[in-house]
């Protein structure tokens, strides 16, 4: 998205430099006149261009990555989830989120009749509001490297979502960390993922992700995943396909649906 800019900059000084080529040329028929009109035109053009470039206020820049951030898995889990209750029922009783902003999602489901939800936050949580502190202090929210086991019991979760957090894991890592999912959940885990080509990794971001994110295609998951015994959930999937179908809801991320281990 950052590299739009480009383009019309390159054209602008493509069209630039038809004056220069034709003072280079002199056989060239247009009018000296023409050209300085031309050259004057373009330069500018091309300064007004570059001046509203740099002259971006800070709070553009704000606003602007929260536009970014609309397409955050994360806040994909929170429109999915009534997708998400008709294709897993019973199972979205006991759920654990993993992801950042994790917060805002277990607030979400907690406000669901019946649900109980926890979550885990894969990164510091420097700008948390009091709603989440209050979370993390009754500890249904917890602060936890994804790299190291989770710190719960094995099938402590019906359902455990996760998402924009397997994008930032090396194939090293996800080794050790999608069978950590797959023991804290009974009847399965969902996976939202970034597509590739989404530009995600904000240079402010990568301090706080480590890495960029990685994002891989569906090829490339399910690949993975049969490599490493993790089978797909096919009910779930196709009940899931069908409930989007019903609310017309595209998903903005790649959704996986994995079983659990027995
Ligand atoms: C991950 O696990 C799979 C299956 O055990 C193995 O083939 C692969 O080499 C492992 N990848 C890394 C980077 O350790």
């Amino acid at each position: 998205m950052s590299r739009r800019p480009v383009n019309p900059a390159r054209r602008l000084a493509d069209g630039g430099s038809i004056p220069f080529v034709g003072s280079a040329h002199s056989k060239s028929r247009s009018s000296p006149l023409l050209s300085v009109i031309l050259l004057a035109v373009g330069a500018v053009l091309l300064i007004g261009y570059l001046y509203s470039g740099s002259g971006k206020t800070t709070i553009e820049k704000e606003a602007l990555s929260k536009v970014e951030g609309v397409v955050s898995c994360t806040l994909e889990v929170q429109r999915a989830l009534p997708v998400l209750k008709k294709a897993y029922g019973d199972s979205m009783l006991k759920v654990l989120h993993v992801g950042p902003e994790t917060c805002s999602v277990v607030s979400k489901l907690l406000k669901e009749e019946d649900t109980e939800a926890w979550g885990v936050e894969p990164y510091d949580l420097d700008d948390a509001d009091a709603n989440c502190r209050s979370l993390v202090q009754k500890g249904i929210v917890r602060v936890a490297d994804i790299k190291f086991p989770l710190p719960y019991r094995a099938k402590s979760f019906s359902l455990v979502i996760v998402s924009d957090a397997v994008d930032y894991l090396s194939p090293k890592y996800l080794n050790r960390t999608l069978p950590e999912l797959a023991r804290v959940s009974v009847d399965g885990v969902v996976i939202f993922a970034g597509y590739p080509g989404q530009h995600r990794a904000k240079v402010s971001e990568l301090s706080k992700f480590g890495r960029p994110a990685k994002l891989r295609s569906s090829t490339w998951w399910i690949r993975y995943f049969l490599q490493n015994s993790l089978e797909e959930n096919e009910v779930a999937a196709k009940k899931f396909d069908q409930a989007s179908v019903k609310r017309s809801y595209k998903p903005a991320c790649q959704v996986f649906h994995l079983k659990s281990y027995h």
